[in-house]
């Protein structure tokens, strides 16, 4: 597996050493509110269960399943969110993703997240393409910005695969 990466991007370390300070800037933000941390499936699987464990604060988890790549690296524009929302009314959500890259997935999910009657939505990613978004919507906590290339590993797949890969790497070629 390692053999089709072309580069790595971010290291493990680069990572969790980001990942320590972003958790203070959320601290920071929540101001002691206690967190309802929305994971967005299966992308952020990686980055909540590293970040979610620097946050010793009064939190739950909730997981959405939101698919928005259907086996190819463009997105179809359409997000559909699968198996529904968990309840969400007067909570402070932290809504997590691995990465904003068109930006359609974050806002149709904090908006749908709104709509369901959540006191706050702030917004994550480890990964923030710098490019013209799709839909108006920018992150609040954001671990790296990265040039409009595909990605993977820390969650991140290409096709299903790759999403164990500890650090954020450029596949050598697609189509593998
Ligand atoms: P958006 O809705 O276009 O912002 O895309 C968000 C989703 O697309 C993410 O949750 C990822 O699952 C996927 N995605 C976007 N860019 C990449 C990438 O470079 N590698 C892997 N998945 C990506
Ligand atoms: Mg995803």
């Amino acid at each position: 597996m390692e053999s089709l990466i072309e580069k790595v991007l971010i290291s493990e370390a680069e990572i969790h050493k980001r990942l320590d300070s972003m958790a203070l800037e959320i601290l920071t933000g929540f101001d002691g509110r206690p967190i309802t941390v929305v994971a967005v499936l299966k992308g952020a699987l990686v980055l909540v269960a590293d970040l979610f464990r620097r946050l010793p604060v009064k939190l739950d988890i909730e997981f959405v399943t939101a698919q928005s790549y259907y086996g190819g690296t463009e997105t179809t524009g359409q997000v559909e969110v699968i198996g529904g929302l968990p309840d969400v009314k007067g909570k402070s959500i932290l809504l997590v993703d691995d990465i904003l890259d068109t930006g359609l997935t974050l806002a149709a999910l904090k908006a749908q997240l709104m709509d369901a009657g959540a006191d706050s939505v702030a917004t994550c990613v480890l990964l923030s393409k710098i490019k013209e978004r799709s839909a108006d919507v920018e992150a609040d906590y954001c671990g790296f910005e990265i040039g409009d290339e595909f990605v993977v590993g820390y969650g991140l797949d290409y096709t299903g695969h790759y999403r164990n890969l500890p650090y954020i790497g450029i596949l050598k070629e697609f189509g593998v």
